[in-house]
């Protein structure tokens, strides 16, 4: 990869900072689309694919998403309204998490939603309580461990996710009458590169789907690994191949839900050089982002790709990329190889569109960054910059106290 990028989406990047401001969140719909469009043939029995929408929520990236024909991974009642007010049907939405409350199933279940993934017993008896009929699948844990980041493993055997396997047939037996139990589901984690991992999950969960007693479809979760070095995930077509005569002779349907290997590639982050700064041996470029607008640095220790929007022909210098934030963490990227900076330059984040906005915060009181999407030489703000102090308005100017104890 060259270290110099000038244009995205065919939209000049010094245009886009100077319009609508850095740091900026910048998203490619057609590289989106393309990336969506791997799993959209994946198998001869897919259901749909279920975009998990915790890697990115934006509406108007789900839009473009829904108009390909996506469903969408729900985590959270928020996220199931994001996606229906995208125009994502609720009979294409899946709602799966370890702790959801009752007013989040109250929704789900009142929308009608593909299948409720129930994680604990207790939500099914709630469920049967308050719903007699609805649709669930179970969220099996495999009690596997997929060989990725321990932060980013969701089913090894002590994870918090899914039930444990012997749970399953007594869960069937108590709930098959009250709630429809359709389908299994497995997420085991993600940044997965090896086709084992989901074909171990497989194994493991097979035997159960003939406990269900109206089986209709079984949902392999997302995970698909993407390559934070270079541009290439091939693992994902292997990843597919190796499920495809696996899953296509079982006789029900398959759900996939794929996030960051959907919207990844198509996001970058654009920011601003603030200062230059050498501390002892370190000479730092100080940016306008930081670890609030990007925190899978700091969080998981990845490095992004970066490159720099500055004219040609400058020498090669050493920089550590770092952010306004006070923690010693607020670095992107440390002794880089990069054409000389100054102040005002604008330095890129590669392949940030998948829980890069979906996790930024106001830590520091920043505001988080506008997103703009892309589109053949056009760009539209698809979410406006948070005003900085714009979050203090939801603090009361009096203190009311409330008298709680009897
Ligand atoms: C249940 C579930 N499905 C899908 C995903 C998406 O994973 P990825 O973005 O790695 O594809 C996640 C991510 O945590 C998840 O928890």
């Amino acid at each position: 990869m060259q270290n110099r990028l000038t244009t995205f989406g065919e939209v000049s990047l010094e245009a886009l900072a100077a319009h609508f401001g850095t740091p900026l969140y910048v998203y490619d719909l057609a590289r989106l689309r393309r990336d969506f469009s791997r799993f959209q043939n994946a198998f001869a029995n897919l259901e749909f694919v279920a975009y998990s929408l915790k890697a990115n929520p934006n509406r108007w990236l789900l839009k473009t998403l829904a108009d390909l024909g996506a469903g969408a991974d729900a985590v959270s009642g928020g996220e199931v309204l994001q996606a229906l007010s995208a125009g994502i049907p609720a009979q294409r939405i899946v709602f799966a998490g370890p702790a959801k409350t009752p007013q989040e199933l109250d929704l789900a279940a009142r929308q009608q939603i593909f299948a409720i993934h129930v994680e604990n017993e207790a939500e099914a008896q709630y469920l049967a309580d308050h719903w007699p009929g609805t649709r669930v699948g179970l969220r099996v844990n495999p009690a596997i461990d997929p060989g990725t980041h321990p932060k980013i493993a969701t089913g090894l055997p002590e994870s918090r996710f899914g039930l444990p396997l012997e749970a399953v047939p007594r869960l069937v037996k108590t709930y098959g009458s009250a709630l429809q139990i359709r389908g299994l589901h497995v997420h085991i984690g993600s940044q997965i590169r090896n086709p084992r991992a989901y074909l171990d999950a497989l194994d493991r969960i097979l035997p159960l789907l003939k406990l269900l007693p109206d089986p209709e479809y079984l949902d392999l979760g997302g995970g698909f690994g993407v390559d934070y070095e270079q541009d290439d995930d091939p693992w994902v077509e292997e990843i597919l191949q190796a499920l495809r005569p696996r899953v296509e002779p079982l006789g029900v349907r398959i759900l996939l839900e794929p996030g960051r290997s959907v919207v990844a590639r198509s996001g970058i982050l654009l920011a601003r050089v603030l200062y230059l700064k050498t501390m002892g041996t370190r000479t730092y470029a100080l940016l306008d982002a930081g670890m609030t607008d990007l925190v899978r640095p700091a969080l998981y220790g990845v490095r992004h790709r970066v490159q720099v929007v500055a004219a040609e022909d400058r020498p090669l210098r050493t920089y550590t990329l770092a952010g306004p934030v006070c923690e010693n963490t607020d670095v992107f990227a440390e002794d880089l190889r990069l054409p000389e900076l100054q102040p005002g330059d604008l330095v890129v984040f590669r392949d940030t569109g998948a829980y890069g906005f979906s996790m930024a915060c106001n830590y520091n009181l920043r505001a988080r960054p506008a997103e703009v999407a892309v589109d053949q030489g056009r760009a539209a703000r698809i979410r406006p910059r948070e005003p900085v102090g714009g979050f203090l308005m939801g603090e009361p100017a009096e203190l009311e106290f409330v008298p709680l104890n009897p």
